[in-house]
């Protein structure tokens, strides 16, 4: 595969769709899907940690999974402890960071603890920022951006015609993160379900029928490979090459 390393997205979006599929396929419980599903995330966090790419944002749990059976939703967040409690090490070798977008209070406490410690312990480096959603939806964070904008409002301490579009982006989970220059969704579906409705504004977009227990290292860089191809205008005319400023 070859990729232009000048032109490579900065920020790259997935939403790991497909995982119960590939359980029903494999005549398996939903739980095993999800469990293969963190062999993805693995293969796919050091393959853009090699690439050197920004920032790898994963879809990993929205406000609405919060739906889901009781002991589906608990093995979810049982896997998403021990990747954690597995992984600290190697993401303080490998210099990556952790990050949270969604509600973190409404996860289990030891989830919780456990995140906290692994973002306090990453804190310090350098390398990919891996940010991870996690009990999040689209409309909650911009419902909690308008609020927290509001309250300053009230107080006096921001005009309404002062909020714009940098102010919006100041609140928002994401806040210093550039917005993603690509979303894949793996799992054939073609739609956002609630992901970074306002960062995904001028994001390429990357349908992949590919499972995501299925998806690794040659699948991502076949994405990337496509992205390069794009031309991207953000509204204007003329050619701009995916990824040049
Ligand atoms: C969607 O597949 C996937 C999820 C709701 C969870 C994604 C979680 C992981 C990949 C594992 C834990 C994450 C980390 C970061 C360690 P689905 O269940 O909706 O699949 P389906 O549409 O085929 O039913």
């Amino acid at each position: 595969m070859n990729l232009e390393p000048a032109t490579l997205p900065r920020h790259v979006a997935i939403i790991m769709d497909g995982n119960g599929r590939w359980a029903r396929q494999q005549g398996k419980p939903r739980i095993m899907g999800h469990k293969a599903g963190v062999r993805s995330v693995q293969e796919v966090v050091r393959c853009a940690r090699e690439l050197g790419i920004g920032v790898l944002t994963l879809y990993a749990f929205s406000t609405e999974n919060w739906r889901r059976p009781g002991t589906e939703v608990e093995s979810l967040m049982g896997l998403l402890q021990t990747y954690l409690e597995n992984q600290l090490d190697q993401m303080v070798e490998n210099q990556v960071r952790l990050r949270t977008c969604g509600r973190r209070d409404h996860l289990p406490v030891k989830v919780r603890q456990v995140l906290e410690n692994t973002i306090r312990e990453t804190a310090g480096n350098d390398g990919l920022i891996l940010n991870l959603a996690l009990s999040y939806g689209g409309r909650d964070e911009l419902v909690r951006a308008a609020r927290q904008l509001a309250a300053r409002a009230v107080k006096g301490e921001l005009r309404p015609e002062e909020i714009d579009e940098e102010k919006v982006t100041a609140e928002l989970d994401s806040a210093g993160l550039p917005d993603p220059d690509l979303l894949i969704r793996t799992g054939g579906e073609a739609r956002l379900s609630n992901f970074l409705l306002w960062q995904l504004s001028y994001s390429e977009l990357y349908f992949t029928r590919v499972l995501w227990p299925d998806f690794g290292r040659e699948h991502f860089l076949a994405a990337l490979a496509d992205f390069q191809q794009r031309q991207r205008r953000f509204g204007r005319t003329g050619g701009q090459v995916a990824g040049e400023e």
